[in-house]
């Protein structure tokens, strides 16, 4: 894993957008897998900055979202369809059929996690998953247990992504207490990953992912696994002065 320290919110947003940047100049029929929250805000913005100044072209770039709160229509101001497109889509010349987000409002949960497992699997996986972190260190809708699936799959939310997802909705009951997502293997195989950790409150979950433990109770500490990570984070979490070629954070947990 390649640790980054940075200074502000504003760095690690134009850091991430960069590789993604590189990745999309490199290979034009990219992979994307993207994720939604507060952390990737600031690199979507900056990647529709590059787009509108004719540096990027995402018309043959395919996008694959991490996940999708049950039960949200994809008008829901809440879905992570509509932030998608508020943030991110509207803004930039991706083709609408090369837009997955699996559908909250499914009929069919199961065979809609089936669908969208075979449409990752049949473009040949994800070239480049960008990643958030959740304060109980989930990846996706992965949540902290003592199994993981791995594929796409409905997940029960934890209380504590319910309580920390709150303050994006009117009180915590509108929260909804399902979702879909991307499983564990499906974001491992992913060829390239670029985590992002902003705020103390993630210090936590970084710390854990940075122990040279791994445990499904933190799911993110599986990607010390992979051989392609990223993780640009947050100076105050993680201060330059401590990385090293190690895994190994020095403090103890
Ligand atoms: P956040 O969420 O970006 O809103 O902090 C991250 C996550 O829950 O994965």
């Amino acid at each position: 894993m390649k640790i980054k320290p940075i200074s502000s919110y504003s760095k690690m947003s134009k850091l991430a957008a960069k590789i993604v940047a590189k990745q999309i100049i490199n290979k034009p029929n990219t992979v994307l897998g993207l994720a939604t929250g507060g952390t990737p805000l600031g690199m979507y913005r900056e990647l529709v900055k590059l787009y509108k100044k004719g540096k990027l072209d995402f018309s043959k770039v395919t996008t694959f979202n991490l996940d999708e709160y049950l039960g949200l229509s994809p008008e829901h101001p809440q879905s992570y369809h509509y932030y998608m497109y508020e943030n991110f889509f509207n803004h930039v010349n991706i083709e609408e059929k090369n837009i997955h987000i699996p559908k909250g409002d499914t009929k069919d949960p199961v065979q809609e996690c089936l669908n969208y497992g075979r449409e990752i699997e049949k473009v040949g996986g994800i070239d480049l998953q960008v990643l958030g972190i959740g304060v109980n260190g989930h990846v996706g809708f992965n949540e902290p247990n003592i199994n993981l699936e791995a594929k796409t799959h409905v997940i029960q939310l934890s209380n504590e992504t319910i309580r920390a997802n709150s303050r994006f909705f009117k009180n915590l009951d509108k929260v909804p207490r399902k979702a879909i997502t991307m499983g564990m293997a499906t974001i491992m195989k992913s060829k390239k990953i670029v985590l992002m950790a902003w705020g103390i409150e993630k210090k936590k979950p970084i710390l854990k992912v940075t122990s040279g433990h791994i445990a499904t109770e933190v799911p993110a500490s599986l990607l010390q696994v992979h051989n392609d990570v990223i993780l640009i984070v947050d100076k105050k979490i993680y201060p330059s002065s401590t990385v090293s070629n190690s895994l190994s954070y020095p403090e103890k947990i």
